[in-house]
């Protein structure tokens, strides 16, 4: 009989790369002996094509290398999106540069050249194992977004599928996103599942509302102040940049945000460096900047009110949400997961929508999309409390005709303001904007479009009436 030699094919493959032919063979033996299969590259880019032709599970890189060198080598697979978890060796001296890597591009772990092989061996198989776990979820994430859940999200429309596999595939990329969609689509939903399914998710996530900053203090909350700076500066602040420093900031209704700062934010993307307001030092900063916006880009360049030069920085990568009234397949799937979660919020049972409730639910247009929803189902949740939502425990939906006499709904139902002469302008203002508010859930957005002023316009109002109510 005729014995085969023993090949271990299923041993994972490590990539040896370094340009010193010495170091390398040195480092490939002591991989080898280890029983793992071994690939070498002398630099950056040769090491990229293998990573293209070959199933790799680790690579073990000199950081100093004519051509691509180490750092640009993980770079450019950061950039990718191209996970590999990588050892960086180091010659004494470059250690600092080492630990900036591992923190920035993500590297598994440095060492020092010569690698004493019982270390090389602990960290290769703790590479390893770690590489399976993160493709293995990553599957995992991939198998139930086919069935329509993405993290928090959930959905099994066809333009939701494309939604959740273009969040996947930029996710785990240094890429900057722009995410747009009609008011309540699920931009914000989005831009966090972008962030947990990233490199960065064990870092702050940070968003700022472009909309809802007063003008004059937008530069402060982007790039925060010095002591003194203005008046009311009364410490230091560390504004969105330096909060986000190692995770994802999230640019929300970046349409908004004055041009003038536009101006600003750009230089601050292209330099990765903040100047604190009142400052004179240059901060840099490691963020992954997402932008949102409920109005439409090509709108919002024509007249101004996008820079173009800041519209093609951010829009690297672009994921659209389209209105709920164009998936309506999704409504069922989205709502039951909308009830658990106010189920768990409000501590009620309610097990499902009745056939008639959903019914109800699929006929009407929701132009306030999920956030009306959301809503909606709050309402119908706290009135059923348990069992099954019916018709009669959902509130009267915009544009439609009350199909059934509601019980005594759990809260005010007409909303109304009486005015008595003698009132002021002022007052009554701020009455009208409260019971506005009031009558549709507290969302601002939607009584911004209702009293016909922008939210920038409503926060601003309501900031002022907050100190004309404390002044009173
Ligand atoms: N696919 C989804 N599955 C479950 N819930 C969702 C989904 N999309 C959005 N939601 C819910 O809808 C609400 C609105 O979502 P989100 O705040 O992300 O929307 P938005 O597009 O950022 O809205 P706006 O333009 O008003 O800021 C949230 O309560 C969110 O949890
Ligand atoms: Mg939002």
């Amino acid at each position: 009989m005729q014995l085969m030699p023993f090949r271990p094919t299923e041993a994972p493959t490590v990539l040896v790369v370094d340009d010193e032919e010495q170091d390398r063979s040195t480092v490939a033996g002591i991989v080898s002996s280890l029983g793992y299969a071994v690939e070498t590259a002398a630099d950056g880019g040769e090491a990229l094509a293998k990573l293209d032709a070959l199933p790799i599970s680790t690579i073990v890189t000199d950081l100093r290398m004519p051509g691509m060198d180490g750092a640009e080598l993980l770079r450019t697979l950061n950039d990718r999106g191209q996970f590999t978890p990588a050892i960086v060796m180091t010659s004494f001296g470059d250690i600092g540069q080492a630990v900036t890597i591992v923190h920035e591009l993500q590297a598994f772990w440095f060492l020092e050249k010569p690698a004493p092989p019982a270390m090389l061996s602990s960290l290769l198989d703790r590479a390893i194992k770690y590489g399976e776990l993160f493709r293995g979820t990553a599957r995992l994430q991939r198998e139930l977004s086919h069935q329509g859940v993405l993290g928090e999200m959930v959905g099994s429309s066809r333009a939701m599928q494309q939604v959740f596999a273009l969040i996947q595939r930029v996710a785990p990329t240094q890429a900057s996103v722009l995410i747009t969609g009609e008011s309540g689509t699920g931009k914000e939903m989005v831009a966090r599942a972008i962030h947990r399914l990233s490199h960065r998710s064990a870092g702050p996530f940070i968003g700022i509302n472009c909309a809802a900053v007063p003008g004059d203090l937008i530069e402060s909350e982007l790039f925060g102040h010095e002591k003194g700076a203005f008046t009311g500066a009364t410490g230091r602040h560390l504004g969105c940049f330096e909060q986000a420093n190692r995770g994802t900031l999230l640019l929300d209704e970046i349409g908004e945000m004055p041009l003038g700062m536009q101006a600003r934010l750009l230089r601050a993307l292209e330099e990765s460096k903040v100047r604190r307001v009142g400052g004179s030092e240059e901060i840099p900063v490691d963020v992954r900047i997402l932008a949102a916006t409920n109005r439409p880009v090509e709108g919002s360049l024509h007249e101004k009110s996008l820079r173009e030069d800041l519209y093609y920085r951010l829009n690297v990568f672009h994921i659209h949400l389209p209105p709920l009234r164009q998936r309506k397949e999704d409504l069922p799937q989205i709502a039951k997961a909308i009830i658990d979660t106010l189920n768990q919020k409000h501590e009620c049972s309610v097990a499902a929508l009745h056939r008639d409730a959903l019914q109800r639910l699929m006929a009407h247009s929701w132009p306030g999309n999920i956030r009306e929803l959301r809503n909606v189902l709050e309402w119908a949740v706290i009135t059923a409390q348990k069992d099954l939502v019916l018709p009669r425990h959902l509130p009267k939906l915009g544009g439609e005709a009350v199909l059934e006499p509601s019980p005594a709904p759990p809260q005010r139902e007409d909303h109304a303001v009486r005015i008595e002469l003698g009132r002021t302008l002022d007052e009554v203002e701020r009455e009208y904007m409260a019971e506005t508010l009031r009558s549709v859930n507290n969302d601002r957005k939607r009584a911004a479009q209702i009293l016909g002023i922008s939210l920038r316009t409503l926060y601003n109002r309501l900031a002022q009436s907050k100190s004309a109510n404390a002044a009173s």
